[in-house]
Formats: C-alpha cells, sequence, structure tokens
C-alpha cells in the first residue's frame, strides 16, 4: 500500500461528514469490541467510518494500515491544528474529547519540536530506568517494597485468605505510590487524580473541568520542585530542557501520569486477567519463567491504549477502501489490528511461545512509546505481576470472565475492577504494627479522604516523609 501524496481525492469519492456512522461506543462495544470490530471490517475493509461521541472518525482496523498512519509523520500528523472540522469550528462546543488534545504537549507535536521533546524525555527518564544508576536501583527497590505493603496491608485488613479486587486494592494504589516517588510529589497522589485522568481520557461530561484540575496539580508540582529540586522525574525534565516553564512542564506530567497510571495500571491489569482466565499461551510462558514475554502476550490479547491517539491527514491520500482528504481524522485501532494480525499468523504466532513483539502495544513510529518509559513500563507491570504470584498461594476470579466489567472508552480499554478469591503464601509479607501510642494522630476526616493510602501510612512504621 502506497501512500500517494500528490493525489487528490476524485469529486465522487464519499467525504467523511457525508457518510451514515454508526456510534462506536455502545453496550455491544463495551462487552465485545472484538465483535464490532470484525462486523465493520466485514462491512468497509481495512478502514471504517464511526461515530464517536457524535463526531464523524475514520477507524484504522487492519494491521498493515494501522502500522502506515502510526510510521508515515509526514501524512499522518499529531498537532490538532491540522483537523478541518476543528479549524472550521464544526465541532460540538462541548466536544468532550477536545479537552485532552488541546492540552500542548509532547504527543501532539511534530517533527523537530517532537524530537527535541522526545529527547529531553529521554535523557530524564533514563537515570531510572537504569538499574545501575542510584535512582534506578532505588526505584525498582521501592516498585517491590510498595507491592509488598499492598499485600500485607490486604492481609490485614481482609485476611490471608479472602476476596479482594486487584484493581482497587492493588493495581491502583501500587501506581499513584510510584507516580508519587516518580514525580516527587511531597504528598501522596489520591485516588481522585486517576478519576480525573480517566474523566479526560474516557469523555466524560466534566472532562474539560477535569483535566483542568489535573493540570493545575501538575503545575503546582512544577512550581514545587523548581524552588526544591531533587531526584526525580519532575527536577530531571527541568535539568534537561531547562526552558521550560512550570506549566509546559505541568503539560508534560500530566501526559506521562496517564501512561503511568491508567495505561501502566491497565497493562497490569489485563496481564493479570489473562493468567487468571487460563490464556494457555501466556500461562506457559509465565511458567517458564518468561515474566516479559507473559507481558507481551496479554499486550496483544488485550492492548490497554485500544485505540491509539488520533492523527490527521496532512494530504488526501488513499487509505482502505475510501479517499480520506487532508485535514481528515483517523483513529489507528491497535485493539483491531491485533485481531487482524492473530488472524494472519494465528498458527505459527501465538499457538507456541516465540516471542510476539509483532504487537502494538506499544505504539509503533515516531510517537511510539519511548524506549525509556518502555522499560520503566514493562519493569512496572512485571513486578507488579511478579509480586501478586510470589505472595498468591491461590488466586481465582470469582466472576466468569465474560461478565468482567471493563472501562471501554474511544481510547483505553481497561478493567473497572479485577474480582478475585485468594489465599496467601505462608511466606506472603506482613504488617508489622507499631505500638498505636507510637502512632503520628491522623485526623479522621483526612484518613477517610485518603482512604488505602492513609491507612497504608497509619500502619507502616514511620510513614512517609514529605520532602
Ligand atoms: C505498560 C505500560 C505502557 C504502555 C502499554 C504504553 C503504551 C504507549 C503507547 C501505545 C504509546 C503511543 C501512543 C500513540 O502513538 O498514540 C505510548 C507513548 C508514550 N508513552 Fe507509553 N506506555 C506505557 C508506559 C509508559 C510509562 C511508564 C511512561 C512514562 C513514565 C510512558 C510515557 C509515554 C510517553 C511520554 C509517550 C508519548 C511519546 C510521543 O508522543 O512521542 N509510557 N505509550
Amino acid at each position: 500500500m502506497e501512500a500517494q501524496p500528490h493525489a487528490t481525492a476524485p469529486a465522487d469519492s464519499p467525504a467523511l461528514g457525508s457518510l451514515a456512522v454508526q456510534p462506536l461506543l455502545t453496550a455491544e462495544f463495551d462487552a465485545d469490541p472484538g465483535a464490532v470490530y470484525r462486523r465493520l471490517r466485514a462491512t468497509y475493509g481495512p478502514v471504517a467510518p464511526v461515530g464517536l461521541m457524535g463526531v464523524p472518525v475514520w477507524l484504522v482496523l487492519d494491521y498493515r494500515e494501522v502500522l502506515e498512519v502510526l510510521k508515515n509523520e509526514s501524512q499522518w500528523r499529531r498537532d490538532v491544528r491540522y483537523w478541518r472540522a476543528r479549524a472550521q469550528g464544526e465541532l460540538p462546543y462541548d466536544w468532550p474529547l477536545l479537552a485532552g488534545y488541546e492540552v500542548r504537549q509532547m504527543m501532539f507535536m511534530d517533527d523537530e519540536e517532537h524530537r527535541a521533546a522526545r529527547r529531553t524525555h529521554h535523557a530524564a527518564l533514563r537515570p531510572f530506568q537504569d538499574a545501575k544508576s542510584p535512582v534506578g536501583w532505588e526505584l525498582r527497590q521501592a516498585v517491590a517494597r510498595y507491592a509488598d505493603e499492598l499485600v500485607a496491608l490486604l492481609a490485614a485488613e481482609s485476611g490471608r485468605t479472602g476476596h479482594c479486587d486487584l484493581g482497587a486494592q492493588y493495581t491502583r494504589p501500587l501506581l499513584l505510590m510510584v507516580t508519587t516517588k516518580l514525580f516527587g510529589c511531597p504528598v501522596d497522589l489520591g485516588d481522585e487524580l486517576v478519576m480525573d485522568l480517566w474523566r479526560m481520557l474516557d469523555g466524560g461530561p466534566d472532562a474539560g473541568p477535569a483535566t483542568g484540575r489535573a493540570l493545575a496539580a501538575f503545575t503546582r508540582l512544577a512550581a514545587h520542585r523548581r524552588a526544591r529540586p531533587g531526584d526525580d522525574l519532575t527536577s530531571y525534565l527541568m535539568l534537561a530542557d531547562p526552558d521550560l516553564d512550570d506549566e509546559q512542564l505541568g503539560r508534560e506530567l500530566f501526559m506521562n501520569a496517564v501512561y503511568l497510571n491508567d495505561i501502566t495500571g491497565n497493562m497490569v491489569l489485563n496481564t493479570l486477567l489473562e493468567v487468571l482466565r487460563g490464556n494457555a499461551t501466556v500461562r506457559r510462558s509465565l511458567s517458564a519463567g518468561q515474566l516479559g514475554e507473559t507481558v507481551n502476550r496479554a499486550a496483544l490479547a488485550n492492548p490497554p491504549v485500544a485505540n491509539m491517539c488520533f492523527r490527521f491527514a496532512a494530504r488526501d491520500v488513499r487509505l482502505g477502501g475510501f479517499w480520506i482528504r487532508a485535514g481528515d481524522i483517523v483513529s489507528p485501532s491497535a485493539a483491531a489490528a491485533h485481531q487482524d494480525l492473530l488472524a494472519i499468523g494465528s498458527s505459527t504466532m501465538v499457538g507456541s511461545t516465540v516471542s510476539t513483539r509483532a504487537h502494538l502495544g506499544w505504539g509503533a513510529g515516531p510517537h511510539q512509546c519511548p524506549s525509556a518509559a518502555r522499560e520503566l513500563g514493562a519493569l512496572i507491570v512485571s513486578t507488579a505481576v511478579g509480586r501478586v504470584f510470589d505472595h498468591f498461594a491461590q488466586a481465582e476470579l470469582t466472576l466468569p470472565p465474560d461478565q468482567l466489567p471493563w472501562r471501554s472508552g474511544p481510547v483505553v480499554r481497561g478493567l473497572k475492577v479485577l474480582p478475585v478469591r485468594y489465599a496467601l503464601s505462608p511466606d506472603a509479607p506482613v504488617l508489622h504494627r507499631p505500638d498505636p501510642g507510637l502512632l503520628p494522630a491522623v485526623p479522621h476526616q483526612e484518613s477517610q479522604a485518603r482512604g488505602l493510602l492513609a491507612a497504608l501510612r497509619r500502619l507502616m512504621p514511620g510513614g512517609r516523609k514529605e520532602s
């Protein structure tokens, strides 16, 4: 398939706005997105027009076409200013997905501006990804320690056998603790931040205010760290690019927080689910001690970034069965492309423990997950998943897999809860409760507001301190 940069769409080819489109985000999509992708492919071929909250979008379904969109940056632009419907004022004024796209940060830049921002990120992230650097070593220790603390807290609160939600009681707090540490936040980040990121990503009714709240929090953090630099990502971003002001730095942190909390968290849950539901190849790779391969297989089965961020056509181009006009919006779907990939290569790719790195879980092309971020993400996922299997003698789903509730947004597909019946192994970590008389007093209201993390801080000897 060749992009035809100088071609012009024939006048009689259907324009996106003239096509009758079905809404993508339906109850069926929530329950079984694969069935929706199959039907769209059968009706339209590799590219299908769909409605996203009332706005028509080209959804790219087939692996080859998705790769073309991700890799060919001169044709497929990230800057939202290329979007014709936006430039011409044709979008509903309160279209909820726009809030996130209006936040100008690295993801929505092109060409040299984008490459410079990536260099900054790489320089700032690399020390944390490098196990030999002091901060990299410390972060690795911290992730494992937080996971152990959460298992110990679970044992203290719910017993060594019982029921728990591995989302709310393990994965979400773990990623918040990691973000607090990595970003150098002076206070523990709370679950309300994750909810605001969800509202923005999923285009909830209050996506605009939620985006504003999260941005304000990260701008404050940038200002705080500028006054008191430390060994954290915020300070290292500032060092790598001294021209970043607090607002720009806040925007970059905001975007990293999405990947770190929501996307990495979903990758943890999706991997746990694939193992718990008995995906034979995933289990086989886990028992062969190939945790990295387990994560690859889970990403192939269920990529957390199900549909990548929008791209905008720089020029008229034919893609799949349609002419895409300059300024049209496209959404490349990793989840649909994986379905296509599995259909193409099922016998050799999935039936064995051969590597499945062809997955698009990390994206592809110039905007793919930066290598340092990817290694950090993989480290967090494998530690989080590995710790569960180290400490749980038994864990089984309490709902049939097809009844688990999912968040199926325009971008992300992630589990809302992962309920399991569990038994901890005899050597699972325990909380050493200090003498209550020695604990610092925590006002009741604060403990209510902070929930699990506040409980942790109360129970841990010494707690975690401000810096
Ligand atoms: C398992 C966890 C992760 C997964 C599955 C993941 C996946 C992705 C994907 C699919 C993209 C490309 C999106 C697109 O092209 O539309 C991306 C980009 C990005 N990711 Fe990750 N990511 C993960 C972890 C992380 C972590 C931990 C960080 C930072 C701490 C991070 C930072 C970024 C950044 C900054 C970009 C934007 C790159 C650009 O636009 O040039 N990611 N990630």
